[in-house]
């Protein structure tokens, strides 16, 4: 399977080193938060169950081609799009999603080998247009982007800004993030009629900042907008905000 292929390279030595790497001037450097490993991996496999979820509900972007591509050609582009989308840091934070077209466009030409040209250009073509839009403001043509841009955003939870916390960063990101216990997704069908839930547990009302102003933020213009429905729960001791539903 073409999948399997591509998962394969993209666990190679030359991409695992690439990410480790990038994550020096997000966390060590900026004391920004983990922006290596973890952050790929949580990604990546939030970006595979939301595309799961689409499956039957949107038209993908790789059929645009009409070169045969299905279901299986979308999780490559998603996989190689959440893989690399930050690897750009490895230059700088600043307009890294820039950078990281840079370095992903020769990456890629590996990771595709088992493509001929012309898919592979099209396939590449497709993770370099999610990479371009995982921020805000360079908005999604395809489900496949929307799908890697809400699920940068869906890693939110405490584990996410332990670095700058436990450094002592008490900004209004950290505080809101250490809120977050968990983010879970599933089939919304039966609930709201969607087919992506998405379920926020907090442990105070801090935790709306993270959802209410950065995941509503990347979810507007995502593409995505009609098909996701966001609650979140304080579990915590507060009332300020017990249930937020989006
Ligand atoms: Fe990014
Ligand atoms: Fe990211």
């Amino acid at each position: 399977m073409s999948f399997d292929a591509v998962m394969d390279a993209l666990g190679s030595d030359e991409i695992t080193a690439h990410i480790e790497t990038q994550n020096v001037n997000s966390a060590v450097r900026l004391d920004y938060n983990d922006h290596g490993t973890q952050h790929i991996g949580i990604v990546r496999d939030r970006a595979l169950e939301l595309l799961e979820l689409l499956r039957d509900e949107v038209e993908f972007g790789v059929y645009d081609h009409e070169l045969g591509f299905g279901y299986e050609e979308a999780r490559v582009v998603v996989a190689c799009a959440a893989t690399l989308h930050d690897v750009g840091h490895l230059v700088h934070r600043e307009k890294h999603t820039n950078h990281s077209l840079i370095l992903a466009d020769d990456l890629l030409d590996d990771v595709l080998g088992v493509y001929d040209t012309r898919e592979r250009v099209a396939l590449k073509s497709e993770a370099l247009h999610a990479i371009y839009c995982h921020h805000s403001g360079n908005d999604p043509l395809t489900p496949e982007a929307g799908v890697v841009r809400v699920a940068d955003a869906l890693d939110m939870t405490q584990g996410r800004s332990r670095l700058p916390y436990n450094k002592g960063e008490r900004s209004i990101d950290t505080v809101s993030s250490q809120a977050i216990e968990d983010v879970t997704v599933h089939d919304g069908e039966d609930e709201f009629g969607v087919p992506v839930l998405v379920e926020i547990g907090m442990t105070n009302s801090a935790g709306v900042y993270q959802i209410d102003s950065l995941l509503k933020k990347k979810l507007h213009g995502s593409g995505l907008e009609d098909y996701v429905r966001i609650v979140a729960v304080n579990e915590g001791n507060d009332d300020i905000v017990g249930r937020l539903e989006l």
